[in-house]
């Protein structure tokens, strides 16, 4: 068992390809009510969580919610790829905003692992391309996420250390 520090009233910016494990990494390790997904605002906006066109008023959304609870005090955690370095710089801004520490917990997996679980889903059906682009974008990411902002950094390197992992808040 590995333990994640993280301070208790923090922004959790979870950052990983589809298919790394992010939603079922948030389910083990945080309330229902504290983790906020990028498919569920899609669902919530555009009654599709797969619809990506619809991603602009979900991500407005889920960040308009995610302050709300920042200002009230109360850990958070995004559930989205978050490879890409703008969707991080608006959740570093606003952890910023409200006066609260990012976090970001990596769910680095190989993606051919992450390949043979988008393709036994019935819930995803993009295709291999997009998940090389995803790669591609989360290696530079790696590199970067200090240098942005994330006060802590948590990489997580395969299956073994993302189950092992569980979360220490530290007030
Ligand atoms: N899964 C698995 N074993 C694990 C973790 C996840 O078999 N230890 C499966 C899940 O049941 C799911 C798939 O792998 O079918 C992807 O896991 P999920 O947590 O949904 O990955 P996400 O990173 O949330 O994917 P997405 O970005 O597409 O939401
Ligand atoms: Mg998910």
């Amino acid at each position: 068992m590995t333990e994640l520090t993280v301070p208790a009233l923090s922004l959790v910016v979870l950052v990983g390809i589809s298919g790394s494990g992010k939603s079922t990494f948030a389910q083990r390790n945080f309330a229902p009510s504290q983790v906020l997904s990028s498919d569920a605002f899609r669902a919530m906006v555009a009654d599709d969580e797969n619809d990506q066109s619809a991603s602009a008023a979900a991500f407005d959304a889920l960040h308009y919610v995610a302050g709300r609870r920042l200002a009230g005090g109360r850990l958070t955690v995004i559930d989205a790829t978050n490879v890409q370095d703008h969707a991080r710089a608006g959740l570093v801004a606003l952890a910023r905003a409200h006066d609260v520490l990012p976090v970001a917990i990596v769910l680095d997996l190989p993606e051919e692992e992450c390949w043979a679980r988008t393709e036994r889903r019935p819930d995803r059906s993009f295709g291999r391309g997009v998940l090389g682009r995803q790669s591609r974008d989360l290696r530079r990411s790696i590199k970067r996420l200090s240098r942005e902002g994330f006060r802590t950094v948590h990489v997580l390197h395969g299956l073994e250390e993302i189950e092992a992992a569980t979360i220490r808040p530290q007030r």
